[in-house]
């Protein structure tokens, strides 16, 4: 889809459809469609009234323009309470707008912003709504028309052309990420995935470096290969790097991604119900690629790292077993309890490298743990930090980006949980809190780094759309990520050189 901006005037831009979003309260359809109105008889006040359209979140009229605009239909969402922040209501409503017009079969839209500091958020929404994963349908489960060209309709003002390309191309992005973890996992193991971070690598000319199993073993990835055992897809690890032209000692980031493409469980084998949507365990790891990959589009002045750990998780004769005890890439010795707690397993590794960058911060995303949906439901990531500056700005930037995060807790008194008998630590804790042992166990493998845990196991995949998702993969967590590496001010007193 192309996302395009005009200053033109609402009532004469040409579209299958032009939404025009509202805040609720807005009398009676807000000053933004007060001349479209005019120009329509008063027909949208009166479907406004008669559909009792308040603004409220969520809601929405279509009225038909019936040849007295240029647009074909008139599409008015709701956009909230004005006391809420305008930026992430303005995008949720351009994802509303996208997916209801083509839901209806539209080809164009056009979407009418207020304010020409809220373009960028209006062109990620329209990029976002517009997202479909529809490789898979064939005949007449293909859909016949799709979302050709959205176009924010906002008054001229510097830097808006820029701003509305910046947010469709994030978009691409998000929904590239969403494509990863919608693709099935017959076709989506370690392998396929790398050639896809490859080819990010090449369009967005980043370096990478990618192991293959012999790699990983010559690595000494010893808790990673322990996981593959029992897979017959080999593993992969991989590294990407961007830096930022012309910023003299910029302040360094490692991503890492729990890329675990499919998570049966392995000997300890999940439920069939629990397994269903275990395709989207790579989630963190797609999170990690696509963001890095914004990072280098949009130029941010922080040089960033992603490292991905990619193995599946499958019970066989040859698996990984609960009593078994690995080595790690930090050298400390692992037991493990329950082969169904990989993710922290692989992780374990790709921290310790990603330590060995010896960067000012790490960022791990992982879909790690139930407990933390039990805590915190479907829709919400759970952060875990023992860096304080680091954090407080990392979930401001996620509140601007509109993900929903919750700082939580690690608490010290649950570390004695992870101690074993015969290894330095074993992969499972005590049985309540499991979010926090799952992060306990993480933190044994930082050392001093500064370092951001984020939980994504509720929101990385949805039953239903939610906020300004779509059902299935959601891309969560690439918007904050992208909002932090644009704004962060590490604290220069505790950097490293
Ligand atoms: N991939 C799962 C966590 C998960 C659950 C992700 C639901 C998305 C939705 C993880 O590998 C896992 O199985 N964790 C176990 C840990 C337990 C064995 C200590 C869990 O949460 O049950
Ligand atoms: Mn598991
Ligand atoms: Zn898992």
């Amino acid at each position: 889809m192309k996302t395009a901006s005009t200053q033109a005037s609402p009532e004469k831009f040409a579209a299958d459809v032009l939404a025009v979003p509202c805040w609720e309260g807005d009398d009676p359809v807000g000053a933004a469609a007060a001349a479209l109105d005019k120009a329509m008889g008063g027909a949208l006040s009166t479907a406004a009234r008669s559909e009792r359209f308040r603004g409220k979140a969520g809601e929405s009229v279509v009225v038909h323009g019936a040849g007295r605009i240029a647009a074909g239909r008139v599409l008015l969402v709701g956009l909230g309470r004005k006391s809420r922040a305008e930026g992430p209501a303005l995008r949720r409503a351009a994802v509303r707008a996208a997916r209801a017009a083509q839901g209806k079969g539209a080809r164009t839209l056009g979407f009418v912003v207020a304010k020409p500091d809220l373009a960028r958020q209006a062109a990620e929404g329209l990029g976002l709504g517009a997202y479909r994963f529809d490789r898979y349908l064939t005949g007449d489960r293909r859909p016949t028309s799709s979302l050709e060209e959205a176009t924010v309709i906002v008054q001229k003002a510097a830097g808006v052309a820029k701003a509305v390309e910046a947010g469709a191309a994030v978009a691409v992005l998000v929904n590239r990420a969403r494509d990863l973890v919608n693709a099935p996992p017959n076709d989506l193991h370690p392998t396929a995935f790398a050639k896809e971070a490859s080819a990010l690598a090449r369009e967005h000319k980043l370096e990478i470096r990618i192991l293959d199993k012999k790699g990983v073993e010559k690595a000494g990835m010893k808790l990673l290969l322990a996981v593959n055992q029992g897979s017959v897809e080999e593993p992969r690890f991989i590294h990407m790097r961007y830096v930022p032209r012309g910023v003299k000692n910029p302040p360094r980031v490692v991503l890492v991604g729990k890329g675990i493409t499919f998570d049966s469980g392995g000997l300890c084998l999940k439920t069939a119900k629990s397994m269903i949507d275990m395709k989207c365990d790579m989630s963190g790891a797609a999170v990690s690629v696509l963001a890095i990959s914004a990072a280098a589009v949009l130029k941010v002045p922080v040089a960033v790292d992603a490292v991905v750990a990619l193995t599946e998780n499958m019970p066989s004769g040859n698996a990984y077993r609960p009593g078994d005890v690995f080595g790690s890439l930090d050298g400390k010795s692992v037991e493990i309890i329950n082969t169904d707690a990989e993710g922290r397993l692989v992780l374990a590794d790709a921290l310790a490298y990603a330590r060995s960058l010896q960067p000012d911060l790490i960022i791990d995303h992982a879909t790690l743990t139930g407990a933390c949906v039990v805590a915190l439901g479907s829709y919400t990531a759970g952060v875990f930090s023992n860096s304080e500056s680091d954090v407080r700005q990392y979930l401001r930037a996620a509140d601007e980006a509109g993900e929903d995060v919750w700082r939580m807790p690690i608490v010290e008194e649950l570390r004695d949980g992870l101690r074993s008998d015969v290894a330095d630590i074993k992969n499972v804790g005590e049985s309540y809190g499991g979010a926090i042992n799952a992060a306990l166990f993480l933190r044994e493998f930082v050392g001093d780094s500064r370092w951001i845990h984020v939980d994504i196991a509720g929101p990385a995949f949805a039953e239903r759309p939610f906020s300004q998702y779509p059902k299935g993969a959601t891309g969560f967590g690439i918007l904050a990520l992208v909002s932090f590496l644009s704004n962060w001010r590490p604290d220069r007193a505790r950097r490293s050189k």
